[in-house]
This record gives structure tokens, sequence and C-alpha cells, in this order.
């Protein structure tokens, strides 16, 4: 089963997927966690160049170094572990691409969904998907720690990657699965987790 995590900047993504490592470290589940960019050794290099402020790259140029990085990452790490059964939890996947790059840098979203199909990668069978105002979210990121290279982007950049998370829930609901993430983190972990149990459970 394949689980991808999605939302904007300080959406509290990374609170929520710390406290479900936190809780199926305690459980028999077969659980694998990954993120992206940086999944593998050479995704974090990439990574690096994508999140550095002083890295000048033109949206295509940014988009092919995402790819490359899921390609490899797909490949060694994401097929493996679901191809062992695992359940694979990774912190952004396809939607991003398409919110951050089709949304937010303007590039053509079917484009991006054409490579997505082209490369066979797999789709995830849930998305969850973390929603908050873009003020609030901008606010936690930067009381969290220096902005990187995308936080950096001016408000409306940040509310077209909103807009478009928020058309790509319209698009797949059956797949991408939005919370209310302005509550508190207990809450929202405990609203999120009881939803993946239900999936989970569905599954076997
Ligand atoms: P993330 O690890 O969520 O950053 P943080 O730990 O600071 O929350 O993601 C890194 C950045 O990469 C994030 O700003 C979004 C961007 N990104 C894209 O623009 N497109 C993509 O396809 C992916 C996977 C990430």
């Amino acid at each position: 089963m394949f689980i991808s995590f999605e939302g904007i900047e300080g959406s509290g993504k990374s609170s929520l997927i710390k406290n479900l490592k936190n809780y199926y470290k305690n459980h028999a589940l077969d659980v694998f966690f990954t993120k992206e960019p940086g999944g593998t050794e050479l995704g974090e290099k990439i990574r690096e160049i994508l999140l550095d402020p002083t890295s000048e790259i033109d949206p295509s140029s940014e988009l092919f170094l995402l790819m490359a990085d899921r390609i490899h990452h797909v490949k060694n790490k994401i097929n493996p572990n679901l191809n062992e059964n695992k359940i694979v939890f990774c912190d952004r996947y396809i939607d991003s691409t398409i919110a951050y790059q089709g949304g937010g840098r303007d590039l053509d979203d079917k484009d991006i969904e054409g490579m997505i199909k082209m490369l066979k990668l797999p789709i995830p069978d849930l998305t969850i998907l973390l929603d908050v105002p873009v003020e609030m979210g901008l606010m936690r990121a930067k009381e969290r720690s220096e902005l990187d290279r995308f936080e950096k982007e001016d408000i409306d950049f940040h509310k077209k990657i909103r807009q478009s998370y928020l058309n790509l829930q319209k698009k797949y609901p059956d797949r991408i699965i939005i919370f209310n993430a302005s509550m508190n983190e207990n809450d929202v972990f405990e609203e999120v987790l009881n939803y993946i149990k239900s999936k989970i459970d569905d599954r076997d």
C-alpha cells in the first residue's frame, strides 16, 4: 500500500509524519517512511541544489531535477518496498509536482501528468492533503527555520500552489483526502491516523 502526504509550506506535514513514525515504531506493521526530494543518496544531492536559495534554476530544469530524483527513488526505494508488500509512506510525491511546478511555476499540468504516465510511476492508493490558509502556513514556516528556495517565493506563488492542490483533490476525490490542518498538531495526527488505519483494515 502506497500513501503520500501533501500540503503547502507550514501545513504541518513534518510534524504529522514524525508522529506517525513514532506510532508505527511500536507496531507490528511493516512500514517504510521516505520523502521527496531526497529519498536516496543521489536524491539528497539533488535536494540540496533545489532548496539552496542561491541556486538559479528555471522552471523546466527544476521539473526535470525533481523527476530525476523521483525516477531514481521509485526504482530503488518505492517499488522494491511495495513489492515486499510494505506500507510505503512518502512525504511529497507526484501531486507536489503538479501543485508546485504546474500551479506555482505555471508549467502545463497536462505535460506533467503526461510525464508521470510515460514513466509509469506508481500512483498512491491514498494521498493525505493537509490544508491550511497560506498566511498561516507561511507564518509557521518562518518561525521554524531559515527559508529555503521555495519558501522564499512570494505569497502569490504559495496561493497558486494551495489552489492547485484543491483542484487536484476535486479531480481525484477517491485518492486525495483533505484534512483541515489549522487544528492543533495532535488533533490532526489523531484524525489522519484513524483514517489511515481504516484504509489499512479495508485492505486486509
Ligand atoms: P519539503 O521536504 O516538504 O520541505 P520542508 O522539509 O522544508 O517542509 O519539500 C522540499 C521542497 O520541494 C518543498 O518546498 C516543495 C518542493 N517540491 C516541489 O516543488 N516539487 C516536487 O515535486 C516535490 C517533491 C517537492
